[in-house]
């Protein structure tokens, strides 16, 4: 394809990045070019597309109406860390915790491997605002992508459409994002049903805020607005610019007598931001009410009242469908009733989708996320652990009123949240915002099958950040502290800082909490501390509730029970100390001297 004919609509008068699109198209060589508009019209010739390629499934309309079932290659299903980098100027820049590679180097790789890519394919150029379109707080992104799959799900996950247009102009600013599955079309054989590459790069330039992804059309490595743009590009622009982009959900609590607070909630990949987000007061809490700001990504400033105030830049939720169902997650079910799409999940035999934990007895057969014959006792799972849902916010049910104001919603509580089966307590708060930090900093949790890799294994996944903090994690520590302190010196108050765990085991390897919706009682707890009532306990680790401290009507839940969720064992503590100065001694040339204090603190009182 010659450079100069990008055939671009006359709604795109933006002659920069007609020039942008035209420089990719010389290099990737698509067989067309489609500028999308977001139309329903578009969306749907787009699905019908799928759909007659084998990509898709359309799902029975009278079960799960306008609604399509998505199955990826087996080798393309989570995001690939050790193909992510951040390439910085300087390393030092990216730090310990992301791979670097130098941005020449880089890009001479990849304009090798972006060489051709889109032979025989589409180019669709994907125009899209994280935040609400033309809002003083959004970040405007266009996507190039070989993929339909990417431009119906960026729909649904982002502001997406001609209106970008009108608000980018002839000459606004935006973030260039450039992706293939890495699969051209030389020969027939190459038309298969889901394209990908055995080689992937998921790459970020953050000093000129640009991401370039190869061969994986999957979740956070394709739709490039989420955790590339919202999180690793965004968690730059909030260093130079005094903010934060976080991998946080953001929830609105609301108590019997009509006092609200908002918190944002911290916790790795596929440990239960989306379950929080839409939690559903239990029996006993009659009159207080969960609504849902986001479920993933949190874009927090400083307003002029002295108080933090968050927004969620997406759209829509990429939810992790197993264990999903009607008593973790009601909230959740409702919000999925039409208008999906499935990725990775089983087919029932009467056009509907199942996965694991939907319901207490499977069906008798499946058709299975790989596309094979399924029963209950063929030793296989239906749906990949990993499968998703792309559903648009505004159908779920708690969705809270001011989920797209541009100005956020302030915030009383931040939370951080791994996934540990022993050492973490149910829930403790730190004694002040540097306390916290250090919590945040050095929190651990089981990796999962959010990304490719070895499960279960406990890391240091500091704020929940470790795959999407887009510079020098000690930095990034730094930024958090000068943030509190300004507000502090301002006179503000300060969001409390908790950490929860949901996921303390027994014996046997069980669960011991019973989670989900009775969170709500840690969460009550949360408020009132913030609002300077309920009541704890110093320990060494921070103030931590006593059995009596919970409201426990309408559980079971016994004294001996919270005992094992809340113990502190003196030597799991002395393991989770060494493994914070393990986190520390890679960090060291940039970690902040009052986190070192800290550590030796916490020491001190641990030792006893
Ligand atoms: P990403 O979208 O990957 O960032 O993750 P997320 O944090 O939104 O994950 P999600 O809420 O979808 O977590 C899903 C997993 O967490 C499932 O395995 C759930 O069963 C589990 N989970 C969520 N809440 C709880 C809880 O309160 N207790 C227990 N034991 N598991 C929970
Ligand atoms: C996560 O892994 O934290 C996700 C899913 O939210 S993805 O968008 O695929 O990264
Ligand atoms: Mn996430």
């Amino acid at each position: 394809m010659s450079q100069t004919i990008v055939n671009a609509p006359a709604f795109v008068k933006h002659t920069k990045l007609i020039a942008w699109v035209a420089e990719i198209a010389a290099l990737t060589q698509p067989a067309h070019i489609e500028w999308c508009d977001g139309s329903a019209e578009e969306n749907q010739r787009l699905l019908d597309l799928m759909v007659s390629t084998g990509m898709m499934v359309k799902l029975n309309p009278e079960k799960r109406p306008n609604s399509y079932l998505a199955s990826s290659d087996p080798s393309d299903v989570a995001r690939v860390e050790e193909r992510t980098f951040i390439c910085s100027q300087n390393r030092i820049d990216a730090g310990p915790t992301n791979n670097w590679e130098e941005p020449s180097v880089m890009r001479a790789k990849l304009n090798g491997l972006f060489a051709g890519c889109m032979k025989g394919r589409t180019l669709y150029v994907v125009p899209f605002s994280m935040g609400p379109l033309g809002s003083h707080i959004a970040q405007i992104g266009v996507e190039l992508s070989d993929s339909p799959y990417v431009v119906t799900n960026m729909r649904i996950m982002a502001r997406m459409g001609k209106a970008v247009y009108d608000v980018l102009g002839t000459d606004g600013s935006f973030i260039p994002c450039v992706h293939t599955v890495g699969q051209p079309i030389l020969t027939e054989a190459d038309d298969v049903k889901w394209p990908c590459n055995a080689e992937k790069y998921i790459v970020h330039y953050p000093e000129t805020r640009e991401i370039w992804s190869f061969g994986s059309g999957y979740g956070g490595n394709a739709l490039l607005g989420k955790k590339c743009l919202a999180l690793r590009i965004a968690s730059v622009m909030g260093r130079d610019e005094g903010w934060l982009a976080e991998h946080m959900l953001i929830l609105g609590v609301t108590n019997p007598k009509g006092e609200k607070h908002y918190v944002g909630a911290a916790f790795p990949s596929a440990c239960g931001k989306t379950n929080f987000a839409m939690l559903v007061p239990p029996a006993g809490f009659e009159g207080w009410k969960i609504e849902t700001v986001g479920d993933d990504i949190a874009w927090i400033k400083p307003h002029k009242d002295g108080r933090l105030y968050a927004i969620n830049p997406e759209a829509g939720f990429f939810g992790v469908a197993p264990g999903t169902n009607t008593t973790t997650n009601p909230n959740c079910m409702a919000t999925l009733d039409e208008n999906v799409i499935f990725t990775n999940v089983a087919l029932t035999d009467d056009g509907d989708v199942w996965w694991e934990g939907l319901t207490k007895t499977a069906p008798a057969h499946l058709i299975d996320w790989t596309g094979q014959d399924w029963t209950p006792d063929c030793g296989r799972k239906a749906a990949h652990p990993n499968s998703r849902f792309t559903v648009a916010a505004g159908q779920c049910p708690s969705i809270d009123a001011d989920w797209e104001n541009p100005n956020g919603v302030p915030i009383s509580a931040f939370i951080f949240g791994g996934r540990r089966g022993d050492t973490m307590p149910l829930v403790v708060e730190a004694v002040d915002w540097q306390d916290g930090v250090y919590k945040a900093a050095t929190m651990g949790s089981e990796t999962t099958a959010a990304a490719v890799g070895k499960q279960g294994v406990v890391r240091r996944d500091p704020f929940a950040m470790l795959p999407f903090c887009g510079y020098h994690v000690g930095d990034y520590f730094a930024h958090w502290l000068a943030l509190g302190e300004k507000l502090q010196a301002s006179g503000a108050k300060l969001p409390q800082i908790f950490n929860v765990n949901w996921f303390r085991t027994d014996e046997n390897g069980k669960f011991i909490w019973p989670g989900f919706g009775q969170n709500m009682r840690v969460l009550q707890w949360i408020v009132e501390r913030c609002e300077g009532r309920g009541q704890g306990e110093d320990t060494p680790i921070g103030i931590v509730p006593r059995y009596t401290d919970l409201t426990w009507d309408g559980s079971e839940f016994s004294a001996e029970q919270y005992a094992q969720v809340t113990s502190q064992d003196k030597d799991a503590w002395q393991r989770e100390l060494a493994s914070h100065d393990e986190l520390f001694a890679k960090i060291a040339d940039k970690l902040p001297a009052s986190l070192i204090a800290r550590r030796k603190e916490l020491g001190n009182k641990i030792a006893g």
